[in-house]
């Protein structure tokens, strides 16, 4: 066992004014809405927004702020709804332009923001544009897209060496209409999603009306997806041994991270700011770094992005530390606010990241008081709250994400943290549904997990983030935050003089008084003895 002790408070990063009052999404807790996996109103298997918003007061419940949904728009669901062929409509599988309206005001009686995701970057295979634009050689809507000749004297070879997001190549070639092999297009995700030109005027006209068309409905903002690729170098070089693969960006790069995009934010804020109620975008931007994230926040920009940092740390004190501390000292600068997540719709499940098992159920305990202590928003996926795991051992035949696909099974892809979650136990699918279909299997020892399950366990996962969530409320705004000295492998802060979180990452308990200005336990992880030692992978709350 470590014998140091946490003492002084230490430097106070402060960020902006703390006494200025900000808008609501500067300190809120936004919950991610997997359309395809959240409730299932009419049945097939498939969620839907009747069903979410059967499911609503639940979240109410909860206390989270916002929702944030997934695409809901008409789609081949090639890769989940991020496909899309029409912006300004619902998929019928979803419901109707009706449903998202009755939803929108249901969310907003309960008190609950709405926020959509947009995807800008790529439309459906399926959007009128890309068919006209595959129709004819001639065609106004093919200048909408990247498509470029071939290399090679057949130009059978794609031009150049860009890779999918999804693996393979990221060129199809097209056949023209009379048979002839036509020209190839640029998909940086799934050959089904062609990225569109920006710098195009009617491309950037068209997103402004898409924009308006979701305010005008009151939608309370948007999720922009993939908002570091839309702008691509024009001379389209070869990537070569250049960049690491991956989605990751680097300065320089040819298709991420590029300047170009900065323009497009700039008009998007324009667009916002002319309506009324706080209206939000959070950019979804894999960058290197908070360095890169402060550009896309800059005051005539965007308003939040997503902080990818603490998701892609690993379980370890420092690289915790490192993420917070790059964050809130690069977006200080901008005077933005940080915008905490853990988990989301791409990636394994943190319960699983952390281990899996008891230790990763106690160590995403232990991260979820975490998140929720660190000032500014934080994002919570569905499920965390009920601590559902990764779902590891899907059968081949039952996935669908597009990269297992794509990489012939080399990678498993994203279906594992989409499975339909829990709802009641003892009910088929889990109370999912009234049925028991299930787009994606679901695992046959989840009964317990099931929210009315946890409901009435106060040890549950999800009695855990209620209290928590009830406890934030009265935390001081985003902007107070310092680090207070612990020993190696523990965390802890405080927000203003009444608050303090302390987190040991380290796998052994270790001796410690809580702080001095905080003495009293508010809320723990895991049972701890305030004159003994802090157990091993538990967060503790402090109040004075
Ligand atoms: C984003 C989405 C992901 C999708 C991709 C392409 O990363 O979160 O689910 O596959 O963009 O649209």
């Amino acid at each position: 066992m470590r014998t140091q002790f946490i003492g002084a408070i230490g430097q106070n990063l402060t960020m902006t004014d703390p006494s200025a009052p900000g808008p609501w999404w500067r300190d809120a807790v936004i919950y991610e809405i997997y359309v395809r996996s959240f409730a299932d109103g009419d049945g097939d298997g498939l969620g839907d927004l009747a069903g979410i918003r059967s499911r609503l007061p639940a979240l109410a419940d909860l206390g989270v702020d916002a929702v944030w949904l997934t695409p809901f728009y008409p789609s081949p669901q090639a890769d989940g709804g991020y496909d899309v062929a029409d912006y300004c409509d619902v998929d019928p599988r979803f419901g109707t332009l009706d449903d998202l309206d009755d939803l929108v005001a249901t969310a907003h009686d309960l008190g609950l923001r709405v926020l959509i995701d947009i995807v800008p970057n790529h439309t459906s295979v399926e959007h009128e544009w890309f068919r006209a634009a595959v129709a004819g050689p001639g065609a106004p809507e093919r200048d909408r897209y990247l498509f470029r000749p071939g290399r090679g004297p057949e130009g059978d070879e794609p031009p150049n060496d860009w890779r999918s997001v999804f693996g393979g190549p990221a060129w199809t070639r097209i056949t023209e209409a009379d048979g002839s092999p036509g020209p190839w297009y640029l998909h940086l995700f799934d050959g089904s999603q062609p990225d569109l030109d920006w710098t195009r005027d009617e491309v950037r006209e068209a997103f402004d009306e898409v924009l308006r068309f979701w305010l005008d409905r009151g939608v309370d903002g948007f999720r922009i997806d993939v908002a570091h690729g839309l702008a691509k170098d024009p001379a389209m070089p070869d990537i070569g041994g250049r960049f690491a693969r991956g989605g990751v960006a680097a300065e320089g790069h040819p298709h991420w991270d590029r300047d170009e995009v900065h323009d497009i934010y700039r008009r998007w804020r324009r667009v916002i700011d002319a309506y009324a109620g706080d209206r939000v975008f959070v950019a979804e931007a894999y960058l290197g770094g908070a360095h890169r994230l402060a550009r896309y926040l800059r005051p005539d920009e965007l308003h939040t992005a997503f902080n990818f940092d603490l998701l892609l740390a690993p379980w370890d004190a420092d690289a915790f530390r490192g993420a917070i501390d790059d964050s809130i000292e690069h977006l200080a600068a901008v005077g933005a606010t940080p915008t905490w997540v853990l988990s989301n719709h791409d990636m394994v499940r943190h319960l699983t990241r952390y281990s899996g098992g008891e230790v990763g159920r106690r160590r995403a305990r232990a991260a979820a008081l975490l998140l929720l202590a660190l000032p500014g928003a934080a994002y919570l996926y569905q499920g965390e709250e009920l601590g559902l795991p990764e779902v590891t051992d899907l059968p081949d035949a039952a996935r669908q994400d597009p990269t297992f696909h794509r990489t012939k099974g080399r990678e498993p892809g994203r279906d594992g943290c989409r499975v339909p979650i829990p709802w009641e136990g003892d009910e088929p699918s889990y109370g999912f549904g009234p049925t028991a279909a299930s787009w994606l299997p679901q695992p046959a020892d989840w009964a317990g997990l099931g929210r009315r399950e946890q409901a009435e366990d106060p040890t549950s996962m999800l009695s855990l983030y209620r209290e928590a969530l009830r406890l934030r409320r009265p935390l001081p705004g985003p902007d107070e935050f310092a680090w207070i000295d612990a020993p190696s492998g523990v965390l802890a802060f405080g927000r203003g003089d009444g608050f303090s979180c302390v987190v040991n990452m380290g796998d052994d308990p270790v001796a410690w008084s809580p702080p001095a200005a905080t003495p009293t336990i508010a809320l723990s992880s895991a049972p701890v003895d305030p004159q003994g030692a802090l157990p091993a992978a538990t967060a503790v709350w402090f109040e004075s």
